[in-house]
């Protein structure tokens, strides 16, 4: 793989700036904010007022801990523009999630706010190896979601060819990364694996490839497909995260130096990390749920907003900004089985070091009798399908669910290319429980 460090003198200041000038920065961006929130959004005044707290009470950036959270069910019951701090005549952007439960959650972004979003995508896309004048290949999803247009206006920004493929049409993007020789891919890692599949299926080494890096995120994943990922292209794998609430992708990025867990942008989001049951902060180092205050946001500015991603905060190292750990999961996410707390991605961790096993999987939970149980789908690779090579598979991977997490659970091994394909987010958990 190519050292694709960049240069220092081609990093924002702020970037490598001291500790004392970044929290100083913090500071009267994070009054401005709450005053900003204040003044245009009613349903902050009132959640201020009732929680008798106003802007004028924070003095240090520990004073934000004294603020109301703002959940994911406030923006539904101030649906659609309820929430935005200017008037809607300054928004030029809207974008939603899906919404596959009730109402979707809408955000708007002013000029600036677009501007901001896509010079923090070029931070993110050069921290990840990305140079001015490379090609890159955008394979996530164009339209509501802010995965497409996020990385597309970053890598304008950054002085990049952008091919705005989006998601889907797999053999055309196998075609187009030949064809146009990006250096860079943004897309889903569980995407990425598709398009993995389409290069053998076509007979071309993905090892030849073009592309040096490929800026995963949206999802969570390991380090084991991290590798698996690097290996099989012979590039580096990066990851990117992001929320629509808070902005979009671009949040927080990975270095390609050091790989070592994502800087969040701290000029402009305040990061805590809050025990998710009493809702109090933790020290920096300990786990809990992801909490981000906005700092410069005009459309749509968010105090205190609960991501319901676990994570912990860390020192920085290839930059001055704190970084956050790989994530494990959504707080939704988690399966409680008998008792044991389990995230899909330690089901991957132990499905990447199998033998004879391809890399997608899906999870079933269903009732036995009066007990949950959990059936994992997952797939024989072309060279190893064979009843006995699947049998020993299979016990190999329950054996080590069972080692590193503690649960048994049922492995079926199905003929190669049986479990359902990601076209942009994986879904990995079917629930076919009863409901109560
Ligand atoms: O997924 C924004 C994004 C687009 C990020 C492209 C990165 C790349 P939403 O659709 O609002 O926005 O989903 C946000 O996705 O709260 C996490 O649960 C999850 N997520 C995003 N990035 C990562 C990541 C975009 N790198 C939700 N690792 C977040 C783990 C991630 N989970």
């Amino acid at each position: 793989m190519k050292d694709l460090t960049p240069p220092k003198d081609t990093l924002d200041p702020i970037e490598i700036a001291s500790i004392d000038e970044i929290r100083a920065l913090q500071l009267s961006r994070l009054k401005w904010s709450l005053r900003h929130a204040y003044d245009n959004v009613p349903f902050y005044r009132d959640r201020f007022n009732a929680a008798g707290v106003h802007p004028d009470d924070l003095n240090d950036l520990g004073d934000l801990a004294k603020f109301p959270f703002t959940v994911k069910s406030d923006l539904r019951d101030n649906y659609p523009f309820g929430l935005f701090a200017v008037p809607r005549e300054q928004i030029l952007r809207i974008h939603a999630s899906s919404g596959t439960t009730g109402k979707p959650t809408v955000v708007g972004y002013t000029a600036k706010d677009i501007d901001d979003w896509a010079h923090l995508v070029a931070r993110s896309m050069r921290a990840s190896g990305t140079r001015p004048g490379d090609v890159v290949h955008v394979a996530y999803g164009y339209g509501l979601f802010t995965g497409g247009l996020g990385a597309h206006y970053g890598a304008e920004k950054l002085g990049c060819t952008v091919v705005p493929v989006s998601g889907g049409m797999t053999a055309r993007q196998v075609t187009l990364i030949t064809d146009f020789q990006p250096s860079t891919i943004m897309v889903t890692p569980s995407y990425m694996l598709n398009i993995l599949e389409e290069f053998h299926r076509v007979g071309l080494d993905p090892r030849e490839s073009s592309l040096d890096v490929g800026i995963f995120g949206a999802e969570p994943w390991t380090n084991a497909m991290r590798s698996e990922v690097e290996n099989a292209f012979d590039m580096h794998a990066v990851d990117i995260y992001g929320l629509s609430e808070v902005m979009g992708p671009g949040v927080a990025n990975e270095c390609v130096e050091t790989k070592d867990g994502l800087h969040i942008w701290e000029d402009f989001f305040y990061p805590e990390i809050i025990d998710p049951a009493t809702g109090e902060p933790v020290a920096d180092g300990e786990k809990g749920e992801l909490v981000f205050t906005t700092l410069t946001k005009e459309g749509l500015p968010m105090i205190r907003y609960r991501t319901r991603d676990l994570t912990r905060l860390m020192p920085g190292t290839a930059r001055s900004m704190r970084r956050m750990e790989k994530i494990t999961g959504r707080s939704d996410d988690m399966i409680i089985l008998r008792g044991v707390n389990v995230f899909p991605t330690q089901i991957e961790e132990q499905l990447l070091q199998t033998g004879g096993l391809a890399p997608h999987f899906q999870i079933e939970l269903y009732r036995a009798g009066r007990m949950d149980a959990m059936r994992v789908y997952v797939e024989a690779t072309p060279t190893a399908a064979d009843e006995a090579s699947r049998a020993a598979a299979a016990r190999m991977l329950s054996k080590r669910i069972k080692d590193a997490i503690g649960i048994s659970c049922e492995i079926e091994v199905g003929d190669p290319g049986t479990v359902a394909r990601s076209q942009g987010k994986a879904v990995r958990v079917i629930d076919n429980r009863p409901k109560e």
